[in-house]
């Protein structure tokens, strides 16, 4: 590391400390069949699935207490899970921290990981087609973030650990932007936040719920650019989107939601 390397790493270890962030995230050892019971090893200390679970729960319960300066920094230094090894830059999200709509896609891609801000590649493109095509536009009344904050490698899939790890970063940013929508972008964000094994057609043109705050189901938009005859059903879930927002704005819904 050069000196000026060296001078910023130590501000914002001293900076994570006063914040009591320290020391920084992470990954256990998940326990396995193999180290089972909690021994010493050679240079191998092995844990139990209870030390994992508590650790997990503090870790969560100190993000669900953020502000956003100290959410984006945890962000940026997590290490959480493997992806952070690959990543070239954590993608926070992005957009109105007051906003009533909060878009939810799956995870950073190529062109996300080189600039740090979610959905500016060619599936962006589109997402910013179809808030415009019902008047909305990214930043003003709008917030987008990503179930996961760093690329998964390959652009696949990410997993059910990474998911997880990441998962109290947007509880936090839900928490704290308190969107009166979510609109859940394709399968991996939908089956996250829904907490759901069910199809994608399965979920859309029904009104679901996370933490308390409704939420739609639609296409994610890089399939979209893949699949134009899906395009009409994706119109329908943005009718259906403005509908039950205009519904939440004027006091009308009482939602019934469908779980
Ligand atoms: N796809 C996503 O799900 N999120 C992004 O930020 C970019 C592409």
């Amino acid at each position: 590391m050069t000196v000026s390397g060296n001078v910023k790493h130590a501000r914002r270890k001293e900076i994570l400390k006063e914040l009591g962030l320290t020391p920084l995230w992470r990954a256990r050892v998940p326990d396995t069949p193999n180290h089972a019971s909690p021994a010493v090893t050679g240079e191998h200390v092995s844990i139990s699935q209870a030390q994992v679970n508590a650790g997990a729960e503090d870790r969560r319960s100190t993000i669900l207490r953020m502000d956003w300066d100290q959410l984006k920094m945890s962000v940026e230094g997590c290490i959480a899970c493997p992806l952070c090894q690959s990543r070239s830059r954590t993608v926070f999200g992005i957009g109105d921290r007051n906003a009533d709509w909060l878009y939810v896609g799956e995870g950073p891609g190529v062109q996300e990981d080189a600039t740090g801000e979610p959905f500016v590649g060619p599936a962006g493109k589109l997402l910013d087609n179809m808030l415009a095509a019902i008047n909305l536009k990214r930043g003003r009344n709008v917030y987008i973030a990503n179930i996961v904050k760093c690329r998964p490698p390959g652009n696949r899939n990410p997993n059910s650990h990474e998911a997880q790890q990441c998962e109290p970063y947007l509880a936090r940013q839900i928490a704290l932007i308190q969107p009166k929508l979510i609109i859940a972008l394709g399968k991996v964000a939908a089956q996250n936040l829904l907490n759901t094994d069910a199809t994608l057609a399965a979920l859309r043109g029904r009104l679901h719920e996370h933490s308390g705050i409704p939420v739609i189901v639609t296409y994610h938009p890089a399939y979209l650019l893949r699949t134009l005859a899906d395009k009409a059903k994706a119109w329908e879930d943005l009718c259906f989107a403005r509908s039950t927002m205009q519904s939440l704005q004027s006091g009308d819904l009482i939602p019934t939601y469908d779980r």
